[in-house]
C-alpha cells in the first residue's frame, strides 16, 4: 500500500490565504436559516412515472402553484419542481431524449448510477441552450433508489434548488421475488428545502455560500405541509435528501421504529430496526413503515430530529411531513429475514490510498467570494486530480479535522463502501453500510471508503454534495485509466 499524497504545499498556501485576506470570521458561526413549519393539510404529490428505455422530457422554465403562490421554477417535462420517476430494470438499456429549452445551459447527471464517463453530465459537458442530447447506456446498479439533477460548473445549485431534481428507480427479477410493498405503497420521498417568500429565486450571499442555502418551508415532493393518506399497512418509502444544503434526521414522531431495508446503492443485506436516520444532501435510504397496528384516522408526522456535531444545523427540531391512516387493508406481507448481498470489498485488496483535507474553508474579498477547497484546490476542468485504474479497489480518506462546516462527499459514477469513522460520531451508522456514493463528514470526523473503480474509465468529478460548496470549487477530478 502506498500513500499517494497530502498536498501540504497547498495545504499552507490555503491556510495562509485564510490569515490573510479572511473578511469574515469562519469560527463565529452562523446559523442555518430556522424552518417555519406549515399546517399540513396539502395533499402530498407524487412524481408521474417514466420507462427510462423510452423516456423523452425538457428542461424548461415553468411557473409552478406552491403554498398557494405561483412561482417561476424550472422543470423537467411539464411537472412541477420535479421530474418525472425514471424506471428501469437493471441491466437495461437507458434510452432518453433530453432537450434544453432553458435561456442557459444544462446537462443531467445520473447520481449513483455506474455510468459512462460521456453520459455522467461532467461539470463542462453541456447542452447549449436550444440543443437535445441522448443520453444512452446500460444501467448496472443494483435495484435501489438513485436521483438526477443538473451539474453545469457553478450552476448546479441554483438549477437543481429551481426545481430540476428526480427520482430514478433501478429494479430486478431477484428484488421482486422478496415482495416489498409495491405499486401505489412503494412511495418516493424526496425532502428539499426553499425560501418561498423568496419567489424561489437562488441568490447566496456569502454567508450561504459558507454553510448553505437554506430555505424555511420544508417541501415533500414539490409539496410544502405534506399530508399522505394511509391505509393500515406497511409502506415501502425512498428518502431523497434533495436540498442543496440541509440535513436531516429523520424520525417519526414518538420514537415509533421502522426498518431500513436500503442505502444509497440500493438493498441492504438485511432489515435493521431503526428510530432515526440522518440524511446529508444527495443520501438515500429507502425504510419500511408499518402502519398496520394504528387505528384508523390516527396521524403522525415524519419529523427531523435535533442532532449534534455541526454548529450551523441541528439545533431545532421540525416535523416534515403528516400521515393520516384513513383505512382498514388486509396486508399479508411479512419483512424478510434477508434482503440482497452485499459483496464486501476486502481491505487487502486496496493498492493505494488517497487522503483528502476538507477542513479548510478560503474566504476572498471581491469576486472571487467564499471559495470550499478540497486539499486547498478548487476545481478546474482542466487538471487532473487523481489518477486510478479500472477495477482496481482504493481507501480513501475525507479529513475534516480542521473544519467547521459539514461536507457530504460524493463520488461519481460509482458506489463505494464506508470503512471507519474517527472523531465526531466516532462510528458507522446503521444507514452507512451497504452500498454509498455520498458520506458525510461533520466538523472533527476523518472517513474511510474503499472504492473499486468501475470499468468505464475516463474523467469524473468527486465533489462535497452541500451544492454551494460544490459551486463554490469544492469538487475535484478523477480519472479512471
Ligand atoms: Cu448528486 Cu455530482 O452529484
Ligand atoms: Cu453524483
Ligand atoms: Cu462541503
Amino acid at each position: 500500500m502506498n500513500t499517494i499524497k497530502i498536498g501540504g504545499m497547498i495545504t499552507l498556501m490555503a491556510a495562509f490565504t485564510l490569515i490573510s485576506c479572511h473578511k469574515m470570521d469562519h469560527g463565529n458561526q452562523t446559523t442555518a436559516r430556522a424552518v417555519v413549519e406549515k399546517s399540513f393539510s396539502t395533499p402530498i404529490a407524487i412524481p408521474m412515472v417514466m420507462d427510462a428505455t423510452n423516456a423523452s422530457f425538457a428542461a424548461k422554465t415553468n411557473t409552478a402553484t406552491i403554498g398557494g403562490q405561483s412561482l417561476k421554477t424550472l422543470s423537467y417535462g411539464n411537472g412541477g419542481i420535479l421530474g418525472p420517476t425514471l424506471k428501469i430494470n437493471q441491466g437495461d438499456m437507458m434510452n432518453l431524449v433530453f432537450s434544453n429549452q432553458l435561456s442557459e445551459p444544462t446537462n443531467i447527471h445520473w447520481h449513483g448510477l455506474e455510468a459512462p464517463s460521456s453520459q455522467d453530465g461532467y461539470p463542462t459537458d453541456l447542452t447549449q441552450a436550444g440543443n437535445s442530447y441522448t443520453y444512452n447506456f446500460r444501467v448496472t446498479n443494483r435495484p435501489g433508489t438513485y436521483w438526477y439533477h443538473p451539474h453545469p460548473d457553478m450552476a448546479t445549485a441554483s438549477q437543481a434548488y429551481r426545481g430540476l431534481a428526480g427520482f430514478y428507480i433501478v429494479s430486478s427479477p431477484e428484488e421482486q421475488a422478496l415482495k416489498l410493498p409495491a405499486g401505489n405503497f412503494d412511495v418516493p420521498l424526496v425532502i428539499q428545502d426553499k425560501r418561498l417568500t423568496g419567489g424561489l429565486e437562488y441568490n447566496p450571499d456569502a454567508e450561504d455560500q459558507t454553510i448553505g442555502f437554506f430555505g424555511e418551508s420544508i417541501l415533500v415532493n414539490g409539496t410544502p405541509g405534506a399530508v399522505m393518506d394511509v391505509e393500515k399497512r406497511t409502506y415501502r418509502f425512498r428518502l431523497l435528501n434533495g436540498s442543496n444544503a440541509r440535513i436531516y434526521n429523520f424520525a417519526l414522531s414518538d420514537g415509533i421504529k421502522f426498518k431500513l431495508i436500503g442505502s444509497d446503492g440500493g438493498l441492504l443485506d438485511a432489515p435493521v430496526d431503526v428510530s432515526n436516520i440522518l440524511l446529508a444532501p444527495g443520501e438515500r435510504a429507502d425504510v419500511l413503515i408499518n402502519f398496520g397496528s394504528m387505528p384508523v384516522s390516527t396521524e403522525l408526522f415524519m419529523e427531523s430530529a435535533s442532532f449534534s456535531g455541526s454548529s450551523s444545523q441541528g439545533n431545532q427540531s421540525f416535523k416534515v411531513m403528516k400521515f393520516k391512516i384513513i383505512k382498514d387493508a388486509t396486508d399479508n406481507f411479512i419483512v424478510p429475514s434477508t434482503l440482497m448481498a452485499v459483496e464486501k470489498i476486502s481491505e487487502s485488496s486496496s493498492v493505494a490510498s488517497r487522503k483528502f483535507n476538507i477542513g479548510h474553508m478560503m474566504v476572498h474579498g471581491g469576486m472571487e467570494g467564499v471559495m470550499h477547497p478540497i486539499d486547498g484546490k478548487t476545481f478546474d476542468a482542466n487538471r487532473r486530480d487523481e489518477v486510478v485504474k479500472s477495477g482496481s479497489v482504493e481507501i480513501w480518506e475525507f479529513d475534516n479535522t480542521t473544519g467547521t462546516e459539514i461536507h457530504p462527499m460524493h463520488l461519481h459514477g460509482l458506489q463505494f463502501q464506508v470503512l471507519s469513522r474517527i472523531g465526531g460520531r466516532g462510528s458507522i451508522q446503521a444507514w452507512e453500510k451497504g452500498w454509498k456514493d455520498t458520506v458525510l463528514a461533520f466538523p472533527g470526523e476523518k472517513v474511510k471508503i474503499i472504492v473499486r473503480f468501475p470499468n468505464n474509465t475516463g474523467k469524473f468529478v468527486f465533489h462535497c454534495h452541500n451544492l454551494e460548496h460544490e459551486d463554490a470549487g469544492m469538487m475535484l477530478n478523477f480519472e479512471i485509466q
